[in-house]
């Protein structure tokens, strides 16, 4: 092929994968951004230290279980999380938190939910490699 048709070919290929990616869906999760509430329940997570204990996307110290999905669990739930931060257990403190606080708590736990999923869902790789997470709990 000559200097001049592998120039137009590159040309043309450079065109029609610029309309593609111009065109394609972005399909980022809808998140809405976290509520005072929500925020007021993380500050009270990082100053009570859960993370000592409990673990994030899978980090954070292991004596108690992954906190990201247990608002979302299917034998979990709001009512669930909510008593044993009311209560604690044997292994797990009882931080005499008030009515307010253990709301705060939920629904900071609620927001970390719908960011996502851990483990993390099966990712789909599409055939140029960009990889999307489409698992249940993602962009709800
Ligand atoms: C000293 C360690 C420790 C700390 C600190 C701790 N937890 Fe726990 N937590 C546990 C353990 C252990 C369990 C599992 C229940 C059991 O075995 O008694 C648990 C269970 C839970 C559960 C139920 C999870 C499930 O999937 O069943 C929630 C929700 C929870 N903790 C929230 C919190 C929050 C919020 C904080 C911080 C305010 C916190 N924990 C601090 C040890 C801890």
């Amino acid at each position: 092929m000559s200097k001049r048709g592998l120039f137009f070919c590159l040309c043309a290929v450079f065109a029609v994968y610029s309309v593609y990616v111009w065109t394609a869906g972005t399909d980022t999760p809808n998140i809405q951004p976290p509520s005072e509430q929500a925020k007021a329940g993380l500050a009270l997570f990082q100053e009570k230290n859960c993370i000592a204990c409990h673990q994030l996307y899978g980090l954070g110290g292991h004596m108690g279980p992954d906190l990201t999905n247990v608002a979302s669990a299917p034998d979990k739930g709001v009512d669930y999380l909510k008593t044993f931060i009311a209560n604690g257990t044997d292994k797990m403190p009882n931080f005499k938190f008030s009515e307010a606080e253990i709301d705060a708590l939920a629904q900071f736990l609620v927001f970390l939910d719908r960011t996502g999923t851990y483990p993390p869902a099966h990712p789909e790789i599409s055939w140029f490699g960009a990889v999307a997470y489409s698992g249940a709990n993602n962009g709800k």
